[in-house]
Parts: structure tokens; sequence; C-alpha cells
């Protein structure tokens, strides 16, 4: 059983009893999330990209977990020179770690460091863990290629941005599942800010005329696959 556990912004903890990776882990200083930093314990930390709400408390939480960041290779970079243990690899390219796997897949969106350090690529990430495989997009807008990322992996949840102004919005959001098709989508990077609002339900609707199914997980639920 694969548990996924909501966070807040684009922070997702996938559990399958004996792993726990922890996707994107901004905690500290964002309102939504529901614990503090040291209070997770993982063995792995996938983060998206080097944007200060997505590599959040990535460093702090690897050193203290003796964690693996998993990221690109400039941002992984960026985390071994401070101190983290990271595993490199780039865009298009999977591992095969004790968990599962991880393939790294496009994403349109930019990636510097909070101190201003180019992070390279922006990325997404599919995750594959207990036989179910999770695609958590990282920011992007919508791109086409998900039709192929949905073609070879199919994908059992796909975590989608629906916030607008820096990744899409509600619109296409709803086409991006159309593109992957998912068994679920749930909802993220919403509501963090004002510039960023947008109504998860109004979402969920629209993906149901479109034919699927999504569930809006607020922070600290979890649904079990
Ligand atoms: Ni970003
Ligand atoms: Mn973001």
């Amino acid at each position: 059983m694969l548990k996924i556990t909501y966070y807040g912004h684009s922070v997702f903890l996938l559990d399958d009893g004996k792993y726990r990776v922890i996707i994107d882990p901004f905690l500290e200083g964002n309102p939504a999330a529901p614990v503090k930093p040291d209070k997770i314990d993982v063995q792995y930390i996938v983060v998206t990209h080097g944007h200060g709400d997505h590599l959040g408390d990535a460093i702090p939480i690897a050193k203290r977990c003796n964690a693996t960041i998993i990221a690109v290779n400039e941002l992984a970079n960026y985390a071994s020179e401070k101190g983290a243990k990271a595993h490199n690899m780039h865009i298009g390219g999977a591992v095969r770690l004790p968990f599962g796997t991880v393939k790294m897949t496009i994403a349109h969106h930019g990636s510097v460091t909070p101190d201003g350090v180019y992070a390279g690529n922006p990325a997404g990430a599919l995750i594959s863990m207990d036989g179910k495989t999770v695609y958590h997009t990282g920011d992007t807008g919508l791109f086409y290629d998900m039709k192929l990322i949905g073609d070879t992996s199919p994908v059992d949840v796909l975590l989608c941005p629906i916030g607008d102004n820096f990744t899409m919005g509600i619109e296409d959001a709803v086409k991006a599942v159309e593109f992957v098709r998912p068994k679920l989508v749930v909802p993220m990077h919403y509501n963090t800010w004002p510039v960023i609002a947008a109504d998860p339900n109004e979402f969920v609707k629209r993906v149901k005329v479109a034919g699927f199914r999504g569930q809006v997980l607020n922070p600290g639920e979890s649904v079990e696959l």
C-alpha cells in the first residue's frame, strides 16, 4: 500500500510502510504546512527545482535524517556543496533506488536557488513505488509531451499545479489530465498566497466532466492506494 500525504503547496510525502520519500519539502515559511521540518523523517527527498517554495527545507532535512536529495545535476551539486547527500540525475533519465524508481521529466519553468545559484533545468518526477506510479509535474506550464509521458508510463496519481500565474491554471491543468490520463489527480500549488488563488473543487468538477477522477487533499490529509 502506498500512502500519499499532502503538506500544502507542492509538498507530498510518499510512504510504503518501509520507505518514506518527500517531494519539494517547503514547510518552514509555508503558511499551509501542518508540520514543521524537524518532524519529517524520510530516507529520500525529491526536489523538482531550486525555487525556495520547492527546495524549501530539503537541505536541513537531508542532513538531520541522513536522507538523499534526488535532483537534476546542478541542483544536486548545490545540495552536496551545502553538505547534504545527493543523487545527481537529469531529465529523461531514470534511476532505480531501494524504494523504487525516479524518472525526471521536463517542466517549463525556471530554476534558481534562493541565494541566486543557477540550479539547472526545472523538472518533474515520475516516481514508481510499491507498484504505483506518481507523477509530480513540478512547476510547469502545460506541454503536449505530457501525452507521451502518460502513454509510456501509466500514471496512478497525477500531482498537478492549478494556481496559475507561475504554473498552469485550472483550464490548462484539466488539459494536462486529459493528456496524462491518470487514475487520480490531486491539485497542488494553489492558495498558498493570493497570487495563486484557485478553487480546487472547481478543478475537480471540471476533471469529472472530462471523464477523470480528482480529489482535493487538505494539508495533512492522505490518500491510500
Ligand atoms: Ni517555481
Ligand atoms: Mn513554485
